[in-house]
């Protein structure tokens, strides 16, 4: 199974970088998860939308031939990073690659309240007509304290989180499957 992902933080050690790389690993016997570039993409131009820089087009098309979409939010100001709503305003545009594409939400931040505005706001954003996304229904994954859960090279080690996260990744491969009939 291909699992492309998105990281919503362009910062070097950026906790949301380290736990998809984090879950790159633990799954990999499961799951191929390749990180897409989204912070290369260009800020969102609708003079150019029919005719995309060739980066909009070398990630949309790996969507495209992907099995789902895993999107790792940080919380910025209670909603998601520009970053991230920059890459899904591109892929929402003439080629709709996220409609009725899987999709697994996780985000992770220092704070108490683990990015749950952000995902709130990302949920309702993958519903936009133009996005479509097929959203893993609950399983949401808020991880709070993240610098009190991961070590420094990025590994989770806090065993309820990962034991939730273990789950979690279990759903969606079971709702990669079940949405390949729509
Ligand atoms: C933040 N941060 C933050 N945290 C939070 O829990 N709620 C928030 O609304 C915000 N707002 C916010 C705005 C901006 C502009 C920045 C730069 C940061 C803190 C944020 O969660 C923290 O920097 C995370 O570490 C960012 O995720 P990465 O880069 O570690 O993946």
């Amino acid at each position: 199974m291909k699992i492309v992902a998105m990281v919503g933080s362009n910062r070097q050690d950026s906790y949301n970088l380290k736990l998809t790389r984090f879950l790159q690993k633990r799954y990999t016997n499961k799951v191929e998860v390749e990180i897409l570039p989204i912070d290369q993409l260009p800020f969102y131009n609708q003079d150019e939308e029919y005719n995309p820089p060739e980066i909009v087009k070398e990630i949309r098309n790996k969507i495209l031939m992907s099995d789902g979409v895993l999107i790792a939010t940080p919380e910025y100001n209670g909603s998601i990073s520009g970053m991230l709503k920059n890459a899904l305003d591109w892929f929402s545009r003439v080629e709709q690659v996220l409609v009725k594409k899987p999709v697994m939400i996780v985000g992770a931040s220092m704070g108490a309240m683990g990015t749950i505005r952000a995902q709130m706001h990302l949920r309702q954003i993958l519903q936009a007509p133009g996005i479509g996304a097929l959203t893993l229904p609950g399983n949401e994954v808020f991880i709070g304290s993240v610098h009190e859960k991961m070590d420094e090279q990025g590994k989770l080690t806090d065993e309820p989180t990962i034991e939730f996260v273990d789950s979690v990744v279990d759903n969606f491969i079971d709702w990669v499957e079940k949405t390949k009939v729509f």
